[in-house]
């Protein structure tokens, strides 16, 4: 494993104290065969998003192409570039939830919160995020927040998890 460089993006520089936090993530499990994707889910753990000024570093001590590292982090719904809002609301757009009244929860999350999928809200209150299955298709539909799985969800309690996160009505 090469040692972890120093960030050269002068766009979106790392400061000292994230380079030493990337450094602390990537040491331990660079040598590890297939590094790549637990490193980024540490790395958005850590961070919240992948700072694109950590894709350099970690293709470096992986012997990887930014290329490479980049076309991971795009392939991969779970991983983002830019930080969430305070809120992280994930709505499973697969089939068994698409059948139940994904939908409609689709539009009143669009309607309500004025943004798509892969969009914050301009006052940061929730990140909206697509997923595909929660692995909770006998409750459908469901939705993912901040971690915690809610199924068998209806437009009035979506409404209510919106209320939880302060998201204006
Ligand atoms: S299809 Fe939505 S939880 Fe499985």
């Amino acid at each position: 494993m090469k040692p972890v460089a120093k960030s050269s993006s002068a766009s979106n520089p790392l400061d000292a104290d994230m380079h030493l936090r990337l450094e602390g993530i990537i040491t331990p499990m660079a040598a590890m065969p297939g590094a790549l994707l637990p490193i980024l889910h540490a790395v958005q753990d850590a961070f919240g998003h992948v700072p694109p000024a950590c894709v350099p570093l970690i293709a470096n001590a992986l012997n990887l192409s930014r290329a490479e590292v980049h076309g991971v982090i795009s392939f991969y719904h779970d991983f983002r570039s830019t930080p969430p809002g305070r809120h992280v609301l994930k709505l499973c757009r697969a089939e068994a939830c698409q059948a139940r009244g994904a939908r409609e929860l689709e539009a009143q999350l669009v309607s309500r919160l004025g943004i798509g999928f892969h969009e914050t809200t301009a006052d940061g209150s929730i990140t909206l995020e697509p997923v595909y299955c929660l692995g909770n298709c006998a409750c459908a539909p469901t939705a993912m927040l901040d971690g915690t799985v809610h199924g068998r969800l209806s437009t009035e309690r979506m409404a209510s998890l919106l209320d939880s996160c302060g998201v204006k009505k």
